[in-house]
């Protein structure tokens, strides 16, 4: 999508993050399935996940403190909140949106709120749709929050893939700024549902309903082959970044951060490698956070948050289910 010249640019004004306390590390998954942390680490780069222990808490009770500081932060009414926007694969339950308790446990009492699913590219589809509002003109402040409680739909019988999610929430406010240096300056977002036999979850939804003999055959899990989506995550994320800095005229070395969803360290690795980014230009928190979904892109934000300046430009890219992928060209706001 190039971005049509506009008078009002979405700008971030704020980050904030948040992962449950319990933290699952390398040598705990080796007690509960066949695998190492030697194995983890050097296939995957990550050494820890946090995940939401309480069995009768949902993605909402991971967003509403991501929000919450977040207003807190920001010095915004609750009250001034426009439009709450949920990224997630996980809410609460299929109806109502997980956006709808988030803006009710956060008193946005003047917002109306939705959920969007686009597997681990949400936050970023999520982000260009709300900057749309605020360009409109007619919308002033707009969260976008990505949230995930992976956990819920992980086997961890499965050592393919427990060892990669963990749970956590990170939210943005977007507001409008007329410099027109400072925002979201260009999107390309892109999508295709053959890769849906990939990476899916094939119980629970519309095609197959949950019933007891789904629960016994586990496909209200995630389903994935690893080494084909691999592959695709780092063409599509490694395209997409080389023809939004095409068409917007950069250079890696014009970029302080590449900001990739947090798939596999190894993913990342190749991305920058391909797209001419060095090592110390790549945020990276899979380590800690493992591979949160919805959320990992906010949580990169928010841990780089006090490296980040005015006027740094960053590119955001992702690669999820469906298959969905994307890249944003940003200017960030504020910062020393
Ligand atoms: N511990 C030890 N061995 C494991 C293991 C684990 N946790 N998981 C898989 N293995 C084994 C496999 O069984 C296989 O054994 P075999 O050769 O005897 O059959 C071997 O390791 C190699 O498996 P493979 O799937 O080829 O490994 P890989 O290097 O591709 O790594 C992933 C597997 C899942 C880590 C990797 O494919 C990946 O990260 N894919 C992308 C996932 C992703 O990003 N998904 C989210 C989309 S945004």
């Amino acid at each position: 999508m190039k971005k049509q010249p506009s008078a009002i640019h979405a700008a971030i004004t704020g980050v904030h993050g948040y992962v449950p306390d319990y933290i699952l590390s390398n040598d705990n998954l080796a007690t509960m399935v066949a695998t190492n942390d030697e194995w983890i680490t050097t296939r995957t780069g990550i050494k820890t996940r946090h995940i939401l222990q309480a069995p009768d808490k949902g993605t909402s009770d991971l967003a509403i403190p991501a929000v919450l500081g977040l207003l807190e932060k920001t010095k915004t009414d609750a009250k001034e909140i426009d439009l709450i926007i949920c990224a997630t694969i996980t809410p609460d339950m299929p109806t109502p949106a997980a956006a709808n308790l988030i803006a009710h446990g956060v008193g946005a009492i003047n917002a109306f709120s939705y959920d969007l699913q686009a597997a681990c590219s949400g936050f970023l589809y999520a982000l260009v749709t709300a900057a749309q509002f605020i360009e409109s003109g007619n919308y002033n402040k707009v969260i976008v929050v990505g949230a995930d409680k992976m956990s819920s739909i992980v086997d961890y019988e499965d050592r393919a893939t427990c060892i990669l999610f963990g749970d956590g929430a990170g939210a943005v406010l977007l507001e409008p700024s007329k410099d027109s240096a400072i925002g979201i300056r260009s999107s390309i977002l892109r999508g295709d549902g053959l890769g849906a036999q990939h990476l899916h979850i094939k119980a629970g939804g519309s095609r197959k309903p949950a019933s007891a003999t789904t629960l016994s055959t586990k496909e209200h899990y995630i389903y994935q082959e690893g080494n084909i989506v691999y592959k695709y995550a780092v063409e599509k994320m490694s395209e997409v970044v080389l023809e939004l800095m095409q068409q917007s005229d950069l250079q890696p070395k014009d970029i302080k951060f590449l900001v990739p969803h947090q798939a596999n360290k190894r993913i990342l690795e190749s991305v920058a490698q391909r797209t001419g980014f060095s090592e110390a230009q790549v945020m990276l928190t899979i380590q800690e956070f493992g591979n949160t979904t919805d959320a990992t892109i906010p949580l990169c934000l928010w841990r780089y948050e006090p490296q980040l300046q005015k006027g740094d430009k960053i590119i955001i890219t992702t690669f999820g289910g469906g298959f969905t992928w994307g890249a944003t060209y940003l200017t960030w706001a504020y910062g020393a």
